[in-house]
């Protein structure tokens, strides 16, 4: 793994406060607080940092979109759900490397002027909530979390949430209707978090690794960020590359690099010798590529032009052994079970979707049902009131589209 940004992620004992500062951490948080907040503000924008949560927008710009009143209460809010199938970069830098983003919440919080910030964690990674707990109390007793921030007279304290193990409670309306102790299902927007978020005040809310890029553009500067990557998809992206390669893990390269390179050369190949079949390039929600697509760059356009999407970066590699009608099934299976079930063309047209794949792969299925399949992701992308709709509906429709002929071979 290339180390950029993610310097601490494999070195022994980098969760201690001790082995952070001494590579250096918290220099971010204290140059931070010698700025004014705007130019923090700034500096982020001109840098290009874009979310890494998945839809890569510009978090400047969410940053300037805040209420100019800073009297106002804002919240900051970490979405460490990571809920997206295939997903695993969140929690390697909590587990290894947790001062990481709470120098990257500090220094945000300072920015935008929040002085309560949540992680909001899923579920399921209890010990690593629990290593974040003392993480902050670690940054606590040393003064660079909490009242009075180094003598700066910056406060700001933060809450670790666990979540219920919820899909959807990663989307961030409906996470935070979660930490208002609430059903987690997503509000109608506008209006956005930045004017009414949790407890109805604005509210900037991040994902785990955008959050960690903050200390690095602070301390070195918007152009050390800008000039790794890409034009428009600049800074490094830690890739979780898992399936049926010699060797999965995560890897951090620099936004734009092909696809095949992190397959080959990251991941060393294909395992077993096998012939490449497909790759899901940005978590389960994204769209799949067949194996001659793989020397696309990985990066927001790219991906987008050939009809896929960057995503969280969760790379899953199939081989020529894999069924794409199972790996479909299982699919369906996912999105119908986390459907919140609030808006009708989600619930009903996940289940119904199940349903017709199951039938397909116990032989039972007919002609008209790849067709019904598809004529349902059409009506569920675009027609629920968030984006799990289409993250259900786009990538079933690209497998029975480019495998076609598996599909058609259970129906014959
Ligand atoms: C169904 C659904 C699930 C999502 N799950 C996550 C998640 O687990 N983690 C995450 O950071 N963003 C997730 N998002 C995106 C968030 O809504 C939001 O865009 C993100 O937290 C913003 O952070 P960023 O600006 O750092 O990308 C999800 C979106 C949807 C529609």
């Amino acid at each position: 793994m290339q180390k950029i940004l993610f310097k601490n992620i494999d070195v022994p004992d980098a969760r201690s406060l001790d082995t952070y500062k001494s590579r250096g951490g918290y220099a971010a948080l204290k140059k931070a607080l010698s700025l004014p907040p705007e130019k923090l503000i700034s500096m982020v924008e001109e840098s290009g940092l874009r979310g890494r949560g998945g839809a890569g927008f510009p978090a400047g710009i969410k940053w300037k979109f805040l209420p100019k009143d800073r009297n106002r209460t804002i919240y900051l809010i970490c979405n460490a759900d990571e809920g997206e199938p295939g997903t695993f970069k969140d929690r390697h830098i909590m587990e290894f490397d947790p001062h990481l983003l709470i120098e990257g919440m500090t220094i945000t919080a300072y920015a935008i002027g929040a002085h309560h910030g949540f992680i909001y964690i899923r579920g399921e990674y209890n010990w690593i909530a629990k290593l974040l707990m003392s993480a902050i109390i670690e940054a606590v007793t040393e003064g660079f979390v909490g009242y009075n921030i180094l003598n700066s007279g910056f406060s700001f304290y933060i809450d670790v949430f666990r979540g219920a193990g919820s899909y959807v409670c990663g989307e961030e309306t409906a996470l935070m209707e979660s930490i208002e102790g609430k059903a987690g299902r997503p509000r109608l927007k506008p209006p956005f978090p930045a004017t009414f978020g949790l407890y109805g005040e604005s509210t900037v809310i991040h994902n785990v690794s955008t959050l960690s890029c903050v200390p690095f553009i602070i301390e070195k500067g918007p152009e050390a960020f800008s000039k790794i990557g890409k034009p428009r998809s600049h800074g490094t992206k830690l890739f979780g590359i898992s399936g049926h390669v010699n060797k999965p893990g995560l890897y951090e390269y620099p936004m734009g690099t092909p696809l095949r390179k992190l397959i080959y050369e990251a991941a060393g190949g294909v395992r077993g010798g096998k012939r490449l079949k497909a790759v899901i390039p940005g978590g389960l929600s994204s769209p799949i590529l067949t194996a001659d697509e793989i020397d696309v760059e990985m990066d927001f356009d790219s991906l987008l032009s050939i009809g896929s999407m960057l995503g969280s970066g969760g790379i899953i590699v199939m081989d020529e052994d894999t069924s794409i009608p199972m790996i479909a099934q299982k699919t369906a299976k996912f999105f119908a079970h986390e459907s919140c079930g609030q808006c009708t063309p989600c619930r009903e047209g996940t289940n119904m979707i199940k349903f017709l794949i199951d039938r397909i792969i116990a032989g039972k299925g007919g002609h008209t049902d790849l067709e019904q399949i598809l004529r349902l992701c059409r009506y569920i992308k675009g027609s629920t009131i968030c984006a799990f709709g289409a993250a259900a509906a786009m990538p079933l429709n690209a497998m029975i589209k480019k495998f076609r002929g598996e599909f058609e071979a259970l129906v014959r």
